[in-house]
């Protein structure tokens, strides 16, 4: 089965073709980060405009780039949530669209699962599979979530814990901004790291008690601003160069931590990381280290595949089109993980209601 995935959650339009084994067909992604990096950030209102600009056209590339265009086209995935509302409306509207005017199944996906399940694709490039066997830990470590799940199968998902304030990844876009450094910033503050010596300059790290698997950032990234308010941005390259290796080293030892920490508690010898922030090297480097040092194995997808991409919402809905599921054409959008254990929304994402207050 050839299934058509499309993504649209956040600042990246993107489609492509995946076979319900995980093989890459194509795989088309188009970035705005030209149409944000003056803001700093994304800007949502900017978001929405440019994805309804670039889907069609993408999806074309996508189709074009694959055996068979769109009569090769079994079924379509799309993600529907979390991320931008009007973001996502763009890709979810399209696919709904496609998948009634070709009458092809469509199955909406959970963008966490994607990430989550990006470790099974394959693409031509990639020699060897580097797939775990279910049960495996999962950090997802991205610019809205940092998490870690304990994945047993596609349908089986439990979160084990998240970030209490800010995302790895938007602490470092924050840290960025505030070092002039332009965005998204952790590719950039990955590239000046490689040069610094991490250390060199003294953070506190997070929720050092072993005691919780809970991640936090924002205090880190306080910490950042202090310095910066007493002692400036550092001019000098190397300077500089040592206050990112040392900021991005707090961020890498607390993810490895707790990554491992989870494992311990768990019983499980498998760890994956995965989700934009998996694209750095530094962390991919530490990871490997601290879990050949466990006999931990360590499944981490190459860098194109822990950013957004639609090849991952491909596989990630693979196991149910395969079951011959298909979502009704009236389902919505999510802002936020409904996975989220805080009783305010269904496994569907549709709003639990409140009972309304008795006074
Ligand atoms: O998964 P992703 O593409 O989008 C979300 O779902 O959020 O993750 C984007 C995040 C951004 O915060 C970006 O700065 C971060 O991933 N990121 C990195 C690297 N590449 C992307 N962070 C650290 N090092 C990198 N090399
Ligand atoms: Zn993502």
């Amino acid at each position: 089965m050839r299934v058509l995935g499309i993504e649209s959650s956040c600042d990246e339009t993107a489609a492509a073709l995946v076979t319900d084994t995980g093989e890459v067909l194509a795989d088309v992604v188009a970035s705005q980060i030209a149409t944000h990096s003056p803001y700093g950030g994304i800007v949502p209102e900017l978001a929405s405009r440019a994805h309804m600009q670039a889907v069609i056209p993408v999806i074309c590339e996508a189709l074009e780039r694959s055996p068979g265009g769109l009569s090769g086209v079994d079924a379509i995935a799309v993600t529907r949530g979390p991320g931008l509302v009007g973001s996502l409306l763009v890709g979810v509207q399209v696919a709904k669209a496609l998948a009634w005017s070709l009458d092809k199944p469509l199955v909406g996906v959970n963008h966490l699962d994607g990430h989550l399940f990006a470790v099974y694709l394959r693409r031509p490039d990639q020699t060897a599979r580097n797939a775990p066997s279910m049960p495996y830990v999962g950090l997802l470590v991205s610019g809205g979530h940092t998490a870690l799940y304990r994945v047993e199968g596609f349908d089986d998902i439990a979160l084990l814990a998240q970030t209490r304030d800010d995302a790895a990844g938007e602490a470092f876009d924050k840290a960025a901004k505030l070092l002039g450094l332009g965005y998204p910033g952790g590719p950039i503050i990955d590239k000046l790291a490689a040069k610094g010596e991490a250390g060199s300059v003294s953070f506190p790290m997070p929720m050092a008690s072993r005691k919780t698997l809970d991640f936090s950032f924002s205090g880190l990234k306080t910490a950042l601003a202090r310095h910066v308010q007493t002692r400036g941005v550092p001019t000098g390259e190397s300077e500089l160069a040592d206050l990112c290796a040392s900021f991005q080293g707090v961020i890498i030892e607390s993810l490895v931590r707790k990554s491992l920490l989870a494992c311990e508690q768990e019983g499980l010898d498998q760890l994956v990381i995965t989700g934009g922030v998996a694209a750095n090297r530094g962390l991919r480097a530490r990871g490997k280290e601290a879990c050949d040092e466990r006999g931990i194995r360590l499944h981490v997808p190459p860098p194109i595949s822990c950013t957004d991409n639609a090849a991952m919402i491909a596989m990630a809905a693979a196991h149910r089109l395969v079951a011959g599921e298909r979502d009704d054409l009236s389902f919505a959008v999510y802002s936020r993980d409904p996975d989220r254990k805080r009783g305010k929304f269904r496994r569907d994402g549709t709003l639990v209601e409140r009972k309304p207050d008795v006074r």
